[in-house]
């Protein structure tokens, strides 16, 4: 039987020595700023540590208050989150600072349930907040919780049916004091020793606790539901380059999937039109596949050369050289290495 007592009060000493040194980490035992612990986590649902690392200091040296944060521009911030992707994500950033700003007097609430009314807050960033930032014993649950969890108990129902399961579970285990210091515990644990391949459990500080390991099932939990086979979708990509040597790029609608980001223009995947020019198209060899999270998509690359009536289309004309300067997504980056290698 997992000793739901034993977990935080052994995962408590271990995170106080083997913490990771992360910028929006407070000193252990001390509540963090909720400004920062917001800021951190909406820009760790988009992307690694490391990669979120260097957008977290230069938005706090930028912008070291949520009020700061609200009397930017909406533009200054897309600038400074490009790269980090999901343009929607920034804009309900922003709407959630002016939120605080406005309707809270800058100061964020200190409930779930208050955080939950808050613009882009959802379910995981109100307790990642509430136990951070204000010590409230909440279950801050993500991917890598859920697989700690999961092996703790020896949980072998799949994902995603067993999320529930696991999040009751995971709840037995918060610990009344200390609640940020252990939910981040269980974080750096997940990230570091309760890896999904080959977890380290020689390391872990929970190890005896552990009825998966017991069992000797670590390395297959969680199992997974054998997955419907994602759709296929096809669609077709339009490189034109210009008289100057630039090509084509244009801003998808914020709606929907890349929502605001760049691309070369692309129609059949998803809603969008041609770019409306006297263009004699060749398909190049090869096609483009790119898969999200419910579909393959595989574009082909149709390329051409605009002629004097180039300045009429829609969309921005971008050196290619300067190509690497733009926020494309990852699938959009494949399409513009295809087009070089073959045009
Ligand atoms: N991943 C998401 N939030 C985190 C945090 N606060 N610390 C470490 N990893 C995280």
């Amino acid at each position: 039987m997992t000793d739901t007592l034993q977990i935080a009060a052994r995962l408590l000493p271990w995170y106080d020595r083997q913490r990771r040194d992360l910028p929006w980490r407070s000193p252990p035992g001390h509540y963090a700023d909720p400004y920062r612990v917001w800021l951190s986590e909406i820009m760790l649902q988009q992307t690694t540590v490391p990669a979120a690392a260097p957008y977290f200091r230069a938005f706090t040296e930028r912008w070291p208050t949520v009020e700061d944060l609200a009397s930017a521009s909406l533009d200054e911030v897309l600038v400074a989150w490009a790269g980090l992707g999901y343009y929607a994500r920034a804009r309900n950033l922003y709407k959630c600072a002016q939120a605080v700003a406005e309707r809270h007097g800058g100061r964020f609430p200190d409930t779930e349930e208050r955080l939950l009314e808050l613009p882009g807050v959802g379910a995981y960033t109100a307790a990642a907040i509430a136990a951070i930032a204000f010590g409230r014993p909440a279950t801050v649950v993500d991917g890598n919780v859920e697989r700690v969890v999961a092996r703790l108990f020896a949980v072998e129902e799949p994902l995603p049916g067993v999320k529930p399961k696991l999040r009751t579970l995971a709840a037995t285990l918060t610990p009344r004091q200390r609640a940020g210091d252990y939910a981040q515990a269980m974080m750096d644990l997940g990230a570091t020793v309760c890896t999904p391949r080959k977890p380290k459990c020689m390391l872990c500080p929970v190890a005896e606790s552990c009825a998966a390991r017991a069992a000797g099932i670590q390395e297959e939990l969680p199992r997974k539901s054998a997955k419907a086979d994602k759709p296929t979708r096809r669609g077709t990509a339009y490189w034109l380059l210009n008289p100057e040597g630039a090509v084509l790029l244009r801003r998808r609608a914020e709606e929907g999937l890349l929502g605001g980001m760049a691309e070369v223009p692309s129609i059949g995947w998803e809603p969008g039109g041609v770019p409306p020019l006297d263009v004699a198209w060749r398909a190049l060899p090869g096609m483009v596949r790119h898969t999200f999270s419910h579909f393959h998509l595989e574009l082909q690359v149709l390329a051409g050369r605009a002629g004097a009536d180039w300045t009429k289309a829609a969309g921005i004309w971008v050196p290619v050289d300067r190509l690497g300067d733009q926020a494309l997504p990852s699938v959009m980056r494949k399409v513009v290495r295809h087009a070089l290698a073959h045009v």
